[in-house]
């Protein structure tokens, strides 16, 4: 494989989790997936949208509205009503597909939108040593978004970022 090229895509791939912050959620094929949104306020609207333009679920006047959403999500939306109150505003996908796979947004007025990566696996997948491992010594897919591990990750990150641009620079 072309060093180079490996190098441009890793940059890329580092570029995009830098700037996302999301927390990675994942789904199996046919199952149901909590999409978590909790907000320290509590707003009366909030929009659930896929890679920003579809329209997953919203809440108006603090009620789930189902009017403008998108096909693909028909009937396969739950909300969690006693949870709104506590500005809990979560959702339940069901029966996942592998095309729900990406980028999920929770935006409320006001408040910086929260955003969830989903990403679906098969049923009875079985999970190899390597993606084990690499789930152990990766801190930021674990690690709560709290400040401080969020910024000492940053700061791993742009240390990586930085070489990968040098090095895809010098090929
Ligand atoms: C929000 O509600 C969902 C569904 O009941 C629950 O699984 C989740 O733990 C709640 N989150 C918080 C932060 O309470």
């Amino acid at each position: 494989m072309n060093v180079s090229w490996f190098f441009s895509f890793t940059f890329l791939l580092l570029i995009h989790k830098v700037s996302a912050q999301s927390v990675p959620v994942e789904g199996i094929i046919g199952q149901t997936v909590i999409l978590p949104c909790s907000l320290k306020q509590r707003p009366q609207t909030v929009f659930w949208r896929y890679r920003d333009d579809r329209t997953v679920c919203d809440f108006l006047r603090g009620k789930a509205d189902f009017s403008d959403q998108d096909e693909a999500y028909k009937g396969r939306v739950e909300i969690f009503s006693s949870e709104i109150e506590k500005g809990n505003f979560s959702i339940m996908l069901s029966n996942v597909k592998k095309s729900d796979e990406g980028t999920y947004t929770c935006i409320a007025t006001n408040l910086i939108p929260l955003t969830v990566e989903l990403t679906v696996k098969e049923r009875e997948e079985k999970q190899t040593t390597t993606e084990r491992e690499a789930k152990r010594i990766t801190p930021t897919s674990t690690a709560p978004p709290n400040g401080e591990s969020t910024r000492r990750a940053n700061g791993l990150l742009t240390f990586l970022l930085g070489c990968a641009l040098l090095y895809s620079l010098a090929f």
